[in-house]
């Protein structure tokens, strides 16, 4: 323990995506950096997010294949769910990211100071419990990347065993035979699909009038439908009053509706940022009225030496992609180089259900909001050579672009896709939404054949006036 002042070019609190990035991206520009991290460098989506999900979520697709196997003259036995042994396979693979995320900071001469960080009205950052409690780092300048937690209802105490949050979850051995998910957001459909898909009884309990209220319309009714086929009950409208808890099971009260009886509570209903105890008094960076810190679009926050990227910044997407592309932001700022600013509303966005969902510029619904007259073009991957062989044909792709005063089809505003791989097909739907392409522009590029990625050819050509297939 030593309270010598370490002196770095770059101070970052929190070893998430936003936080690493920032690190590599920085090192790799000849800064020296240090990073204050509480528990494992990776953070939420390497521990506790996105990648032990999506291996949960494939988990279930391989279960799914198997079921359909004999549909291909293929017979196997009924697929028995061992959640355990995809509960190892989902270790391995995150302790194989966290080694070789762990060696290249190493390779890089990053140094990880273990314990939780606090910015002091000094400029400092003190390491203020763990294994390297006591070191203060002054950062010429330090960067806030504390990331997020779960947020959960009032009555709703997380136990890990009947109420449970994605932390919990992501953690157990065994799955519930039934289970509510309170939330019909990203991470709710995620966990509601993959319950469904290894043979718990779900049922959705969503505020909103639907699930996936951020999503297009036609691209969350995919996936409504697509759930209440495979018997998720959704219950749009829910406003839950309390739970009582009885049994190792609970029952929850929905207001002037039917009680729901569960083995489990899944709670995804948003994340709220990680600031308490992040910033001591009179350090000059300024906090929302909900704990997020308030950052420009250089990632500058009112203090002029500090930053912040990732889920703690104030009115921006909680998505590990948009944390890295931040980092490069604000590293980029800090080196007194020009950058280019995230385009917050044309990121891309994933949803790793079945089906899936990926998305990326303005909805229909948004497009008309803000005042443009729209060409709108869907496709349904049904007729999709690919989609019929690989026996996954529910879905859409949908491309919304601004009409010409001509009636034609100008600029691509939304590309949104509901169907089978289509987090991997967004790439170019996000290009034309950013590179600014006209209908006619991205529809002269050709997608193979036979591939999904078809549709999302077919919905452009169309676009452009004339469809091969599509009116
Ligand atoms: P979310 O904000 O996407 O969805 C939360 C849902 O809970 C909303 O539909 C909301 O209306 C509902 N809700 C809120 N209070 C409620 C109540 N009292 N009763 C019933 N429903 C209620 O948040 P989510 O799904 O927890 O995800 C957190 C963040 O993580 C999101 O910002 C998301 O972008 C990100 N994420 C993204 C993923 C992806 O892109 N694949 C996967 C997981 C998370």
């Amino acid at each position: 323990m030593t309270n010598e002042v370490q002196q770095f070019d770059v101070v970052v609190i929190g070893g998430g995506p936003g936080g690493y990035a920032a690190a590599l991206y920085g090192a790799s520009a000849g800064l020296n950096i240090a990073i204050v991290e509480r528990d494992k460098v990776g953070g939420t989506c390497l521990h506790r997010g996105c990648v032990p999900a999506k291996e949960f979520l494939e988990t279930a697709h391989v279960r799914r294949t198997v079921e359909h196997a004999s549909e291909f003259g293929i017979n196997v036995t009924e697929g028995d769910v061992n959640f355990a042994t995809s509960q190892n396979r989902k270790n391995e693979i995150v302790d194989r990211l966290f080694k070789g995320l762990s060696g290249l900071l190493k390779g890089r001469k990053v140094t990880v100071f273990s314990g939780t960080g606090r910015l002091e009205a000094d400029g400092t950052v003190s390491v203020v419990d763990g294994s390297d409690a006591g070191v203060v780092a002054r950062g010429t300048n330090v960067i806030l990347a504390a990331g997020s937690v779960p947020r959960t209802l009032p009555g709703f105490d997380i136990d890990g065993k009947i109420v449970v949050t994605s932390d919990e979850f992501l953690d157990l051995s065994a799955l519930p035979a039934t289970a509510a998910v309170i939330g019909g957001g990203a991470i709710g459909c995620e966990f509601a699909s993959l319950l469904s898909d290894m043979g718990t009884k779900v049922t959705v309990l969503e505020a909103l009038p639907s699930i996936l209220a951020g999503c297009d319309t036609e691209v969350a009714s995919v996936v409504g439908r697509s759930f209440k086929k495979r018997g998720i009950e959704i219950r749009t409208g829910a406003n839950i009053t309390g739970h009582t808890p009885k049994k190792g099971a609970t029952t929850i009260s929905v207001e002037g509706g039917d009680d729901v009886k569960v083995d489990m509570v899944v709670m995804s209903v948003g994340r709220r940022p990680r600031t308490e105890g992040l910033l001591a008094d009179g350090t000059g960076v300024v906090v929302d009225d909900r704990g997020f810190v308030v950052a420009d679009s250089l990632m500058r926050t009112a203090n002029p030496h500090v930053y912040a990227v990732g889920d703690v910044v104030a009115g921006t997407p909680q998505l590990a992609h948009v944390g890295f592309a931040e980092a490069i932001v604000a590293i980029k700022t800090i080196l007194g180089e020009s950058t280019v600013p995230v385009d917050y509303d044309r990121v891309p966005w994933a949803i790793y259900s079945n089906p899936e969902v990926a998305f990326c510029g303005l909805t229909e619904a948004s497009a008309k909001e803000k005042g443009y007259n729209v060409v709108v073009k869907k496709d349904p991957f049904g007729g999709n050579s690919r989609a019929q062989i690989i026996g996954e044909t529910e879905g859409v792709v949908k491309i919304i672009a601004e009409q010409r005063a001509d009636g034609t089809a100008g600029q691509i505003l939304g590309v949104h896709m509901a169907g089978p791989w289509v987090t991997e097909q967004l790439g170019a739907g996000y290009f034309a939404v950013n590179w600014e392409a006209t209908a006619e522009e991205a529809a002269a590029l050709i997608q193979p054949h036979p591939s999904l990625s078809e549709t999302f050819g077919e919905t452009l050509i169309a676009l452009a006036g004339r469809g091969l297939h599509v009116g």
